[in-house]
């Protein structure tokens, strides 16, 4: 894998913050035959252009996903994806990483999900990890866009080291979790798999359940291509030797911090455009888990936003939940 530090950082430095789906030009782009294999849904997988784009169709037979045909232990991870648009409520893609078909009862798993909506309500997009089989304490994200993300392609990137998971939108980081002491083993650690599905989420996608998928307006097509898988992979068999030199993919080939720039359009986005944070939701959490640094003023914007979940003393209200998947609070 001959990518120079500079080559990546210019990649990400250079590129203008309103460009839409821009593409990692210096980490090569792999075809799906090159990088992944078809996972369910038959013809609901559609390969265009050579296999440079995917289509993905939920309709009332099926849905449909593919996966890398590595395992990978630290990496770069990025796709283009497109949306479908109108009406999407309880329509869910994902792209997202796993090693659950190996690990049952301590998987990892770094996720992107794009919740559907009714028309004329946007798409949200919710960001998660679980670490060692930690499915008791999600660490769920959400937020608005500042795009239509059923317009045109955009650019979703999971960048995994040894030390910082970060989601970044087109070139923007949006989210960034470091691996503390107090996480232990709930940072993800183990080698996975990278997964890209589309499926029916009506229980709880929209509005916590309140609008199911209509099958009046499938197929929905979501679209994939770009796709860039840029890691270190590892042998499934000797699952913990990987087959490259780990330092050189956390240190060298992949920036392993974010400059103070970027660090600015973080901050911007999540204050402008996050709607849901675990850290602050004392329905689940009275105690936050450790790793949450709590900020008064995100902590006031959110009470405003979503007062019940976000609010305090008002915790006669958890005994109505009764799943621990978060609950879809606002359209
Ligand atoms: C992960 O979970 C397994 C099984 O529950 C446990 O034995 C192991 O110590 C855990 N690893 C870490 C790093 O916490
Ligand atoms: C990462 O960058 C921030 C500025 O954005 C800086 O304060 C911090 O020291 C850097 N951390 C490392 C490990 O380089």
């Amino acid at each position: 894998m001959g990518f120079s530090s500079f080559t990546f950082l210019s990649f990400l430095l250079l590129l203008p913050f309103s460009s839409p789906s821009p593409s990692p030009s210096n980490l090569p782009i792999l075809s799906f035959h090159e990088a992944y294999n078809h996972l369910f849904g038959d013809a609901n997988l559609l390969l265009l252009n050579h296999g440079k784009s995917v289509h993905l169709h939920l309709d009332e037979r099926t849905g449909a996903g593919f996966l890398s045909q590595d395992l990978y232990l630290h990496g770069f991870f990025s796709a283009s994806i497109k949306l479908p648009a109108d009406y999407t409520a309880g329509v869910v893609v994902a792209f997202y990483m796993s090693n659950g078909d190996m690990f049952e009862n301590n998987h990892d798993e770094i996720d992107f999900e794009f919740l559907g909506n009714i028309r004329g309500k946007e798409w949200r997009v919710q960001t998660n990890i679980y670490g060692n089989g930690s499915t008791n304490v999600g660490r769920e994200e959400r937020y608005g866009l500042w795009f239509d993300p059923a317009e045109d392609f955009h650019q979703y990137s999971i960048l995994w080291t040894d030390s910082r998971i970060i989601f970044y939108v087109d070139e923007v980081p949006i989210r960034e979790v470091k691996r503390t002491a107090s996480m232990g083993g709930e940072f993800p650690s183990k080698p996975m798999t990278l997964y890209a599905t589309i499926w029916d989420g009506s229980s709880w996608a929209t509005n916590g359940g309140k609008y199911k998928v209509n099958y009046k307006y499938a197929p929905y097509i979501a679209e994939f291509s770009e796709f860039v898988l840029h890691g270190c992979t590892v042998d499934p068999i000797e699952q913990v030797f990987p087959k490259c030199d780990l330092t050189q993919i956390s240190e060298a080939s992949i920036p392993n911090n974010i400059t103070t720039a970027k660090r600015t359009k973080m901050e911007s986005f999540r204050r402008k455009h996050m709607t849901y944070s675990y850290c602050y939701d004392h329905l689940r959490y009275k105690i936050p888990p450790a790793e949450c640094v709590l900020d008064p003023q995100e902590a006031k914007r959110l009470q405003r936003f979503d007062p019940v979940t976000f609010g305090r003393g008002r915790r006669h209200h958890a005994k109505h939940r009764h799943s621990s998947q978060a609950e879809f609070t606002s359209v």
